[in-house]
């Protein structure tokens, strides 16, 4: 019998907000696997906000181009080798790269593909979450451009999500003092209590985010990861210390904008205080990731680390999921189980 593949297709492209009949579930027949190729049967799909941007028309840039409509949602996956024509990812092997929100995904190698040794005494999922590219992004920006010294302010926005819990943490234990930033007060209460923020700042209540920003963190932040850009960003420029480093990270607030990322405000500031920021790419380190991956292990076997998912369990669930991440109601990390 034909070995089927169930697929979650970009159907169109979104509007203003991502719906789920912007997806379409379908069933194929599993293709060839040819000579220099592997099939992997996937095991988690990773909910990663990044992907929203590169679902927009003409959104291709210099790390990835545009989704194709009718095909499956680009995505980090991790999956188990079942069937291989590639002599470097044999059976068995267990893998994390970029194919799609699919079943079973077809690969060469490319595409961020790697295989990885899980430690027994970790969950598997880990490495999609604190050990795979939402821990390796937290860690590489923190410790890189962010440069945290004992007794420098984080601040850190989206601290409730994949990376940013995470990349909480890893600041506190280098010694910072962190600030996170996340929307309503129930997840602020999480942020605190759950993944140990030293002070916590709710953007979606009535009063400024400026104002809280004075008044919580009235010393000025030395360093700002930021996940959102946009006009947060600009508000969080206004609050800098002196040699602040400012990592940008992403722009979650504007991916969904249909006619461009907008300006942002209090750039005086950068040359004022002194700062610097810079942008990267995970994808920058891979030579890199093992000393990231030991180092977040450590914390894990140490229980220093809260490593929280948002599970969703099955392919047919992967738009609802990303779009509840997408609108903030993950704690931590989202990942699909199929
Ligand atoms: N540079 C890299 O290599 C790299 C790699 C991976 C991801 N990223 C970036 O890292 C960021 C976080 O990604 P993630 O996958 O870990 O997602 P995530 O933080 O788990 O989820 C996204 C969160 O963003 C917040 N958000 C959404 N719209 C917002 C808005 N308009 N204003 C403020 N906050 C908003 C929501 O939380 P609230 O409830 O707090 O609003 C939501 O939970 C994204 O910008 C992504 O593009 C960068």
């Amino acid at each position: 019998m034909t070995q089927m593949n169930t697929r979650v297709l970009l159907a169109r492209r979104p509007g203003a907000h991502l719906v789920a009949a912007d997806f379409e579930v379908d069933s194929q027949p599993i293709g060839p696997i040819n000579e220099g190729q592997f099939l992997i049967k996937n095991t988690y799909l990773s909910m990663d906000a990044g992907f929203r941007q590169w679902m927009n028309a003409g959104s291709d840039d210099n790390y990835l181009a545009s989704m194709p409509l009718g095909e499956p949602v680009q995505s980090i996956i991790m999956g188990e080798v079942v069937e291989s024509r590639h002599s470097d990812y044999p059976v068995g092997s267990v893998v994390v790269g970029r194919t799609a929100w699919e079943e079973y995904s077809v690969a060469d190698g490319s595409d961020l593909m790697s295989i990885i040794e899980p430690d027994p005494e970790l969950a598997l999922h880990e490495y999609l979450c604190s050990l795979g590219p939402s821990g390796t992004t937290a860690y590489f920006g923190l410790m890189d451009i962010g440069q945290p010294k004992a007794g420098d302010v984080f601040v850190i926005n989206a601290a409730a999500g994949g990376i940013g819990a995470i990349a909480g943490q890893i600041a506190k234990a280098e010694g910072c003092v962190t600030v996170g930033i996340a929307g309503g007060a129930t997840k602020c209460n999480w942020l605190r209590d759950t993944v140990g923020y030293d002070r916590v700042i709710d953007y979606k209540s009535t009063v400024p985010l400026a104002e809280q920003l004075q008044a919580v963190v009235p010393e000025g932040a030395d360093i700002v990861y930021d996940n959102v850009g946009g006009a947060m960003l600009g508000t969080l420029l206004g609050n800098l210390a002196e040699n602040a480093r400012v990592i940008l990270c992403g722009a979650v607030s504007q991916y969904e904008r249909l006619d461009g990322h907008e300006g942002v405000d209090n750039m005086w500031e950068l040359i004022t205080k002194r700062a610097r920021a810079e942008g990267f790419m995970f994808s920058d380190y891979v030579d890199r990731y093992p000393e990231a991956i030991d180092y977040i292990t450590a914390m894990l076997k140490a229980k220093s680390l809260v490593s929280p998912v948002n599970m969703f369990h099955g392919i047919e669930t992967a738009g609802q999921a990303f779009i509840d991440m997408l609108e903030g109601k993950n704690l931590g990390k989202c990942l699909v189980k199929l």
